[in-house]
């Protein structure tokens, strides 16, 4: 008999690190394999702020493409609270960047030239939302006296509703959602916005970083929630709402900047996001949904024509076997272990 598979048109990830240097080049073909399209975060080390800059990181991205790639990098701008409006715009309608990213102050890894006071960003979202220009967010807290489980909720509450009832026309894309907060948020907002959501976290609770054990390697931000918190997040990816698509979040970093007594967050997935996703449907009974998910409702969102080629994933009869890591000119990155057999693998 015939193995299992299913064919989809050629994914995107409405959310990607790919860092720089000798890093970039070696983590840029795990993706470029599997996806034609990526939004690249900004939250490079100094950040990219301007168009000048989004310009020079495309093409540094664009001269380590493996060859006879055709990956786009849909390149995002950095958002502080110098931000230029006119640089941004300008950024914008040349067709530099596709969105531009909110980092909270200190959310998370190289976010410090993030905004502390969101009311000095306003000209910059009325801006945004004037030419219709998508703003990415990364949905935490970051008070000292706020739960870290709490803060994407809290960031609801006293941040983005408030926000987005002062611009209820800016197009926001909720990023890496953790939480049933912010599945409940999408499920009853009006108006554009949509949320992506990463692969691990259908994939893994808080349990894989803590229990028996401290695990490194699962620790990432927004970090893992408990196990009702991820079967929300199932249950919406695997729902057909057009209002959820795929952003990997994959975050690649040093194993010796994660197994340290103060490591950090992100979980590399580029390698086995599509194989693990496609397990997670067919876990659910959902794999006609995979295609919705991962390349139509991510294009729907920013206004972008779903791509023409496709991909197809065979299930297979023993588990699929993935590299632990990937050796880079800095060192070794290790890949995301679902802690489950995963028998789906891309075939074309
Ligand atoms: O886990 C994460 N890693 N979350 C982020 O928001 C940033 C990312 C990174 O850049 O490593
Ligand atoms: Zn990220």
């Amino acid at each position: 008999m015939a193995q299992p598979s299913i064919t989809i048109r050629t994914p995107d990830d409405w959310h990607l690190h790919l860092r720089d240097g000798d890093m970039l080049k070696s983590v840029l073909p795990e993706t470029s394999r599997h996806f034609a399209r990526a939004i690249i975060m900004p939250n490079l080390v100094p950040p990219v702020v301007t168009k000048s800059d989004a310009e020079q990181y495309r093409d540094r991205i664009l001269a380590v493409r493996p060859e006879g790639s055709d990956f786009k990098p849909l390149m995002t701008l950095y958002l502080t609270e110098g931000t230029d409006p006119d640089d941004l715009e300008d950024a914008y309608k040349s067709g530099v960047v596709t969105a531009a990213k909110l980092y909270p102050a200190g959310a998370t890894t190289n976010s410090e030239n993030g905004v502390r006071n969101f009311e000095n960003i306003m000209p910059v979202l009325e801006r945004m939302a004037d030419i219709g220009m998508m703003m990415c967010v990364h949905g935490e807290v970051t008070d000292a006296d706020i739960d870290i489980f709490d803060r994407e909720k809290v960031f609801i509450d006293r941040v983005l509703d408030p926000l987005r009832t002062k611009l209820p026309e800016l197009k926001v894309t909720m990023e890496h959602i953790t939480t049933s907060d912010a599945v409940d948020y999408v499920a009853s907002s009006k108006g554009p916005l949509a949320a992506s959501i990463t692969t691990h976290h259908l994939m893994i609770n808080r349990n894989a970083i803590l229990a028996g054990g401290i695990r490194p390697h699962y620790y990432c931000l927004p970090v893992a929630k408990r196990e009702t918190h991820r079967l929300a997040l199932r249950k919406a990816a695997t729902s057909n709402d057009e209002r959820y698509f795929l952003g990997t979040d994959s975050a690649p970093h040093l194993d010796e900047n994660k197994i340290d007594p103060c490591g950090c967050a992100g979980i590399f997935t580029a390698t086995n996001t599509m194989a693990c996703l496609a397990q997670v449907f067919d876990d659910e009974g959902a794999l006609d949904r995979l295609e919705a998910f991962a390349c139509l409702n991510g294009p729907k969102h920013y206004g972008l024509a779903v791509n023409e080629g496709s991909m197809t994933l065979v299930k297979q009869d023993t588990p699929v076997e993935f590299p632990d890591v990937i050796k880079t000119g800095e060192g070794e990155v290790t890949v995301f272990d679902p802690m489950t057999p995963i028998y789906w693998d891309v075939k074309a």
